[in-house]
């Protein structure tokens, strides 16, 4: 008998030794003894619907986030702001200012310009950029962003936060393109890589039941200007490389090959190159020559761009669809100005923890692209406008105007 108990004791103390080590186990699992962010990295990504493309009612609007410059959140102070509201201000009011402008302007698109963290002062690469892209993550809006050069200087390389960018909910960032797409441009059949991260085409296709349905309209191209360079001793800014702009080109022309039309009695007919925007963060050095010239916005400093031109306007110019560039990096610059008939457009300083000017509010610039109407449906972009939203108690629009305007949506 008493071994009997003996053994039974043994056998309860063994189910609740095992009990103890799956508690142990179902808590670690639902990440109850786990940091909290480390649970979003163990979820699925949750992906935006496949392809972009217009509204029924023939518009896609983009929102670009230019230098939103995350650091840690609310312990990240507020630069270049009234000393009044000095307490009350952190990284959270670039979050809410990112809220107010979705809220408002109901993108279908946002576009962030680089310098999304300010490395120098993030703690954790990875809670920086869950700070700095979550309402866009809450939205369900689909994004993308390129890197600026303060990204990397945290806990993350350039190849890393790329990566992770891609992973986040509803981003449709890519790394680069794949390597047979770099050989097919490059044509020399040798395995071709590209210069950076954050190198990319994103398509947008036309609206719903038109016969553009399945075809791109507008092309984005996403490219990576790099950080610090060191040209014969002396440190400036990274450009974007020949590799870059060979693969762009080549990326360009593809989109613009031949198509066969639908309509048999005008086949073979090839439909209207659609147009073009790109993205980068640091200005190429002839933005400098906007200063004598017309702009719309304010240039109130310096282009702080590379020493190096590697023909990057050049390549834009004979690529012949990109009409609008939209560039960071200088937050006190917001103007639009056309180069050689390419309109280069700052988006203005966006976060409250990178610098800015005092007295002049953050801001963010919208891009709406309007379909032409056809006789009974919606035909290519028509039209292309640009603004900007200003966080001040009037959410000010200024300096609306078109950039690109077309007869080829209508046909
Ligand atoms: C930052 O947000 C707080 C809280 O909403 C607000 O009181 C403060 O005025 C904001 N600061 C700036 C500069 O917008
Ligand atoms: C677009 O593709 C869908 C799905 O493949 C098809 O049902 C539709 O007819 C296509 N529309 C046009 C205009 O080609
Ligand atoms: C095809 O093109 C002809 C000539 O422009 C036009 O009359 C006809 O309506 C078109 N058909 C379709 C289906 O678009
Ligand atoms: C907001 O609008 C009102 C009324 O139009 C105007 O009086 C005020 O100066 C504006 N404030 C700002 C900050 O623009």
């Amino acid at each position: 008998m008493e071994s009997a108990t003996q053994k039974w004791n043994h056998s309860v103390f063994s189910l609740l030794y095992l009990f103890f080590i799956y508690a142990i186990l179902y808590l670690l699992h639902s990440n109850v003894l786990l940091p909290h962010e480390s649970h979003l990295l163990l979820r699925i990504k949750k992906n935006p619907p496949h392809p972009l493309r217009f509204r029924p009612d023939g518009t896609f609007k983009i929102l670009q986030v230019a230098d939103l410059h995350y650091g840690n959140g609310p312990t990240s102070r507020c630069r270049d702001i009234p000393i009044s509201g000095f307490r009350h201000c952190s990284d959270l009011n670039s979050t809410w200012f990112l809220r107010r402008m979705i809220q408002a302007e109901n993108p279908d698109f946002i576009a962030f310009t680089g310098d999304n963290i300010f490395g120098s002062s993030a703690t954790d690469a990875a809670e920086s950029l869950f700070g700095a892209f979550r309402p866009a993550m809450e939205s369900g809006i689909p994004w993308a962003a390129i890197l600026g050069n303060h990204d990397q200087e945290s806990t993350m390389n350039r190849e890393e936060l790329m990566s992770f960018i891609s992973l986040l909910d509803y981003s449709v960032s890519q790394i680069n393109p794949s390597v047979e797409e770099l050989s097919n441009a490059a044509k020399t059949g040798k395995r071709e890589t590209i210069d950076g991260f954050g190198n990319y085409n994103l398509r947008v296709f036309g609206a719903p039941g038109s016969h553009l349905a399945n075809s791109s309209v507008l092309n984005l191209f996403f490219l990576d200007s790099g950080d610090r360079e060191t040209v014969k001793g002396i440190r400036t800014y990274g450009w974007i490389k020949e590799s870059q702009l060979r693969w762009l080109y080549y990326a360009s022309k593809r989109s613009q090959g031949p198509k066969k039309c639908t309509n048999r009695s005008l086949s073979p007919l090839t439909l209207p190159t659609p147009p073009a925007l790109a993205f980068f963060h640091i200005p190429i050095p002839e933005v400098r020559q906007l200063y004598y010239k017309t702009f719309i916005g304010q240039f109130q400093e310096a282009v702080a761009c590379s020493s190096v031109n590697s023909g990057v306007l050049q390549t834009l110019v004979s690529m012949g669809d990109v009409k609008g560039v939209f560039m960071g990096h200088d937050h006190k610059n917001d103007f639009c100005g056309n180069l050689d008939g390419i309109w280069f457009c700052y988006g203005g300083g966006f976060g409250y923890h990178g610098y800015g000017k005092y007295g002049w509010p953050r801001r963010a610039r919208v891009i709406l692209a309007e379909l032409g109407k056809g006789e009974n449906a919606w035909m290519g972009v028509e039209q292309i406008k640009t603004w900007k939203r200003l966080d001040d108690d009037n959410f000010s629009k200024i300096d609306e105007q078109i950039l690109w305007s077309s007869d080829h949506g209508r046909e």
